[in-house]
């Protein structure tokens, strides 16, 4: 059996976790495999909302297994939060979750970095969720790390003093001289929480699973835009959260991934600092803002909100493979009376098509066509066939610019409001 991928086209919060939620039933396993607890996927029904961080949206459906892949970053303080407020709710996570062995720690002196990091670039700050999501990969990928596993070592606490100290250094020289004893001692006190879950080599797992015909879903988070290697750096994520970073994260071979879901909003919206060629500043932004209630789900803050941008679209399927597409919150813009679509950039007084390389410098001017809104309330509609003309008509010309298919058109954040298109 093949692996199918669910990722964000664009700056994240497209609605990963609604629809991962919607299609678990059609799947044995569900594995988030990158990015750690400044992921914040929202999933509703039956009129209660869940927000998720670090553990996979599949856990709400039957009995899927859920996986937390070797590419997540855990933060045992917010995971023990989240799992605990999740058994409360009536979850059995620990008969549901596996988390992989290689699974790299955030540790309260990450935290403490990122703020840091965030402080001294001052003006030029990336806006991060201040989870100490860079500090922990950079400690990955400089091989310094501390991973899920080697919890389990009795050598543990030394590991953990030695990396502590090397943090403190760092901050040392920054001129931070932070208080960490509280902050230590509920994290070492979450890490015993978390030795009693499941913690497994899951590269091994997930293949085998595969190899008995077992049907996996694995869940990205943040989006395209936000990739370390292809998004608007350094405006970034430093995790790789395209396709390939699912088969590094979970220990699948590209050769075993199957359908690759990409999903986008029918505008655009990004949290924190960096570019973004089409965000409007004007009336139409903020009623894009109160309409799809876009304030982000880990940290509260606004979202800046502009139209769809199809140049970023094109670059984000091209990178990722995306044969499916998925659209989300077209029911924000039910009452337009006309909406706009980014077709090419205009830098330099020249038009493109491709994204450039220098677009958190550049001045980019966004080429736009404007289609007639649809002026219909869809959020109830069932079916393909109650869309509307002008509705049908942007699918068409979305499909036309996109070059692949619309698979699901959401119209609502309530796991009913999703119409399955015939494709
Ligand atoms: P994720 O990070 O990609 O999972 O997305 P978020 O959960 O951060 O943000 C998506 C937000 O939009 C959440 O508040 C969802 O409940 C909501 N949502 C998802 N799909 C739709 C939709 O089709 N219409 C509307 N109006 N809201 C939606
Ligand atoms: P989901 O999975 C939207 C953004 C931050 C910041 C940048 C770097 O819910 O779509 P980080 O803390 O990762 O170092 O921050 O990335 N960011 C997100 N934006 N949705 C997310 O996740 C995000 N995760 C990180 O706002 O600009
Ligand atoms: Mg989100």
């Amino acid at each position: 059996m093949k692996a199918d991928v669910l990722l964000g086209l664009q700056w994240g919060d497209e609605g990963k976790g609604k629809v991962v939620d919607v299609l678990t039933p059609r799947y044995d396993v569900v594995a988030r495999f990158q990015g750690g607890p400044n992921a914040g996927h929202t999933l509703e029904f039956e009129g209660k909302k869940y927000v998720l961080r670090s553990i996979p949206s599949g856990i709400f459906q039957h009995d899927q297994v859920n996986i937390i892949g070797n590419g997540v970053v855990l933060d045992p303080v917010l995971f023990k939060e989240e799992a605990e407020a999740l058994e409360k709710s009536g979850v059995n996570l620990r008969d549901i979750l596996k988390i992989s062995k290689k699974a790299h720690l955030i540790m309260p002196t990450h935290r403490l970095l990122d703020a840091a990091n965030e402080r001294a670039k001052a003006a030029s700050k990336i806006g991060t969720t201040g989870k100490g999501i860079g500090p922990t990969y950079t400690d990955k990928i400089s091989r310094n790390g501390l991973r899920l596993g080697d919890a389990l070592a009795p050598d543990f606490k030394e590991r953990y003093n030695a990396a502590r100290n090397r943090h403190l250094s760092m901050l040392d020289a920054m001129g931070e001289k932070p208080d960490y004893n509280e902050l230590e001692q509920k994290w070492l006190d979450a890490i015993d929480y978390m030795k009693s879950y499941d913690i497994i080599d899951s590269e091994y797992v997930i293949n085998a699973l595969l190899d008995e015909g077992k049907s996996v879903l694995c869940e990205g988070a943040q989006g395209t835009m936000l990739d370390v290697d292809f998004g608007s750096y350094p405006f970034v994520t430093s995790s790789n959260t395209i396709t390939s970073g699912a088969c590094a994260g979970l220990g699948i071979a590209p050769t075993r991934i199957g359908n690759v879901f990409g999903i986008f909003k029918a505008y655009c919206t990004r949290v924190g600092s960096g570019p973004f060629p089409t965000e409007l500043f004007d009336e139409t932004g903020k009623t894009i803002r109160d309409i799809g209630h876009e304030y982000g789900a880990v940290t509260g803050r606004e979202r800046r909100c502009g139209w769809i941008d199809l140049v970023a679209l094109r670059y984000a399927i091209m990178i990722n493979g995306v044969n499916k597409l998925i659209m989300m919150k077209s029911d924000v813009l039910d009452s337009f009376d006309s909406i706009k679509a980014c077709v090419a950039y205009k830098v330099n007084g020249k038009e493109t098509r491709q994204l450039p390389f220098d677009i958190d410098r550049v001045e980019i001017e966004p080429v736009y066509v404007t289609l007639p809104g649809w002026k219909t309330d869809m959020t109830s509609m069932q079916d393909e066939s109650e869309f509307p003309a002008q509705f049908k008509e942007y699918i068409a010309f979305l499909e036309k610019e996109l070059d692949t298919p619309i698979y699901i058109v959401s119209t609502g954040p309530d796991r009913r409001q999703t119409i399955f298109l015939n494709r």
